[in-house]
């Protein structure tokens, strides 16, 4: 059994796949956290109660005269203010008499065999799952706390439903997922950083004492900070040691916070961003927060990712999609921009033919007034002017080519000169009409108020039409700008504060009524490349257009960063053209297919001005990701070796799961003359069984390969690469 109550010791053992994660229900009735890392014995875990209290600790209210007994020092499953702790709270409430108190204490638990989902939001799929009960004992108020645990996986699922059973209003001020606490102080805290083009580079900050946070107020979870946090023992490193990742399932304002204490621990919290957050739960109402995906590995940074792609891989993805060979495609975007006609799309389309690329897909620019950035958002009407004969004409000539069709949406926007805003202004979220203050534009549009259910209603609707009137097989979704006057004309004064939240559980109703309504169509996400590239996303979209960026060279860094937490079949890279537009960078054609080979991969260039040269190697590199790297993008185990964001080098192993197959992608940045000898060294292999190495070769055993590698001959100049395929012999 993976979950286990021991009512002698009245401790909890939650075993996933290498990890054991434990608490106990202490004397003071404080759900106190004893264990998360490698299995553990089911033993009496009492005797790591602390030792101790300073002559400012707080005792447990009403208690006096037990120094040892304070909120404040019990490592925690849950926090809560205005009883001794002065740690981050979890959570804090407000009651009518204003007050801000709470206790929240144990009051039972149960056990069910399969996690129930929660209502209105994304979440991982199955697992036994534990819900612990606590309550206040003076107020009816109370917080379930989920735990899920997998025995495929070193995870758990965390998250908190808080319940106001009294009869009057609670507000909440805060209203986090989880906690817990690392014993001492001793490692680095990761988050991924980023901006527009240049995505998800790694952070590493020595835990403090203080609070360390990690957030977002754009109303999605943004390329600035991803919503994860790690801590990496410092003794550890991408192969060894201790690792922890904490990723929120969530695509709104969140926050994850770690904060050194006084004793030495780590207290690790949170979950929707308090920041501008205040939520009205009427009496008998229920709260539900986003969950927590929290990964352990003693493998390192490396086992962590792991831990995290097969977690997201099992149980997040949509299954349907999630391990099927994924659409090849060619998209027009940096081959066309918006200056397209009929023919030209045909032409691209018949181009691309023959070549192993099986999906069209028409980026911005077909429907609507929209012949540039400024106009035609929201009007999700063709544009027959432009494409003449309507889309009809453009999928019917994919077809008869053997592909599939694919259109780009982005359904949460509206320009100021379109349809919808000239009849609905109040669609757009701004400042209330009657404040007289202008609105933020962000490239040249407002974000639609998808708190409003009518708002949502003419999105599913006018997308949904599209879908249902024409041949698509495929769709990019996009959301090209931030939310800035989080306000909603519908709201009253009093849930202003509720709107951050209530736009994530909007988005996912609209997800439900366009992306799982319509299950044969294949969706990508995307926002302005990879700006809202979260766990919310990826249960709904299998993978998501990674960055803006398209140079290669660039692109090692970007994916790199994002294969800290997301797996490689998440990401959608494409081969574009040289000089790349967003760097003006020169690199081969087979470093770019190479890198762009990756991930779930494509073309997004202008294909009819390929020489033939060009189109010979384009069928050869399909042929060569069908054959030998889509299954390991799709299913297999990423070790990556050299950290771009390091070093001159990029090079990642990706390595069925059966370790009978690999693939090592070494990439050089700069080539220097006569520059010290380089080694190439795959990872993960088997080191007991034996691989004939196809470009040399070589049969050796994984050990040997992976122990003395090769020395780097690698011809040609800068931006290059060489691949290297292992294959067991039995
Ligand atoms: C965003 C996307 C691009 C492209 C353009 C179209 O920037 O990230 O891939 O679709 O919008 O306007």
């Amino acid at each position: 059994m993976a979950i286990k109550f021991y009512p002698e010791t009245k401790t909890f053992f939650l075993d996933g796949k290498n990890m054991t994660y434990a608490f106990r229900i202490n004397d003071a009735d404080f759900a106190e956290h004893c264990h998360f890392g490698s299995p553990i014995g089911h033993d009496d875990l009492s005797f790591c109660k602390m030792a101790g209290a300073t002559s400012m600790a707080a005792s447990v209210p009403g208690d006096n005269g037990s120094p040892m007994k304070s909120y404040g020092y019990y490592p925690p499953e849950i926090t809560f203010y205005g009883t001794g702790d002065f740690r981050e709270p979890t959570v804090q409430i407000e009651t009518p008499d204003g007050a801000r108190l709470c206790q929240l204490l144990y009051a039972g638990y149960d056990i069910l065999a399969e996690k129930p989902a929660i209502k209105g939001m994304p979440s991982m799929r199955g697992g036994e799952t534990l819900v612990l009960h606590l309550k206040d004992p003076y107020i009816d108020f109370g917080a379930d706390l989920y735990y899920t645990v997998y025995d495929d996986c070193s995870a758990i699922a965390r998250r908190i439903v808080y319940i106001n059973g009294t009869n009057d209003t609670v507000v909440l001020h805060r209203a986090y997922s989880f906690a817990f606490s690392l014993h001492n102080r001793d490692y680095k805290v990761m988050s991924l950083y980023g901006q527009w083009a240049g995505e998800r580079s790694i952070q590493e900050t020595p835990a403090q004492y203080g609070v360390i946070s990690v957030d977002s107020k754009l109303t999605s979870s943004s390329a600035i900070l991803n919503p994860f946090i790690g801590l990496i023992a410092n003794d550890a490193c991408e192969t060894h040691g201790d690792a922890y990742g904490v990723n929120l399932i969530y695509s709104s304002s969140f926050v994850l916070k770690a904060q050194g204490l006084s004793d030495d621990r780590i207290l690790v919290t949170g979950g929707i961003n308090d920041f501008d957050f205040r939520w009205t739960l009427e009496a008998g109402e229920e709260f539900e927060t986003p969950e927590a995906l929290m990964v352990y590995s003693n493998e390192g940074v490396g086992g962590m990712s792991r831990q995290f792609h097969d977690a997201m891989r099992e149980h997040l993805i949509n299954q349907k999609y999630v391990k099927a060979c994924r659409p090849l495609v060619i998209n027009n975007w940096e081959g066309t921009y918006f200056n397209f006609t009929t023919d030209k799309l045909k032409e691209i389309a018949s181009a691309s033919a023959g070549l192993g690329i099986d999906t069209f897909v028409l980026d911005d620019g077909w429907f609507g007034k929209r012949d540039d950035d400024w106009s035609g958002l929201g009007d999700w009407v063709v544009n027959e002017k432009k494409l003449v004969g309507g889309l009809d004409a453009v999928i019917e000539h994919v077809n008869s080519l053997g592909m599939k069709f694919g259109l780009w949406f982005e359904p949460e926007m509206v320009n100021e000169d379109s349809d919808l805003f000239r009849a609905h202004p109040d669609y757009a979220i701004g400042a209330p009409m009657s404040s007289g203050r202008p609105r933020c534009y962000g490239r040249h549009q407002y974000v639609l108020d998808l708190t409003r259910k009518d708002v949502r209603d003419y999105i599913v609707e006018s997308v949904n039409k599209i879908l249902h009137n024409h041949h698509i097989e495929y769709v990019k979704w996009d959301y090209n700008r931030a939310v800035t006057e989080s306000c909603s004309e519908q709201l009253p004064p009093h849930r202003q504060m509720e709107f951050a939240h209530r736009y994530a559980l909007g988005l996912y109703d609209i997800f439900d009524r366009i992306v799982l309504a319509n299950p044969d169509v294949f969706f990508e996400g995307c926002s302005s490349g990879g700006a809202r590239f979260d766990g919310a996303v990826l249960a709904y979209f299998p993978q998501i257009w990674t960055s803006d960026c398209s140079d290669a060279e660039r692109r090692t860094e970007i994916q790199y960063g994002t294969s800290i937490v997301y797996p490689q079949s998440a990401m959608s890279a494409h081969v574009s053209a040289v000089p790349n537009h967003q760097t003006g960078r020169v690199t081969c054609i087979e470093t770019r297919a190479a890198i762009a080979g990756l991930c779930a991969t494509g073309y997004e260039l202008d294909m009819t001005s390929l020489t033939d040269e060009e189109r010979e190697k384009i069928k050869a590199f399909n042929e060569e990701y069908r054959n030998n790297m889509e299954e390991l993008v799709l299913t297999g185990d990423l070790y990556r070796s050299e950290n771009p964001q390091k070093s001159n080098f990029f090079a990642e192993t990706l390595v069925s799961k059966d370790k009978s197959h690999a693939v090592l992608t070494f990439y050089r940045r700069i080539r220097y003359a006569n520059s010290p000898l380089k080694h190439i060294r795959p990872a993960g292999l088997d080191p007991n069984k034996t691989y004939k190495v196809k470009e040399t070769g070589l049969v050796a055993k994984g050990s040997t390969l992976m122990s003395l590698g090769y020395p780097l001959i690698l011809p040609g100049s800068d931006f290059a690469t060489i691949k290297y395929h292992y294959d067991e012999v039995k």
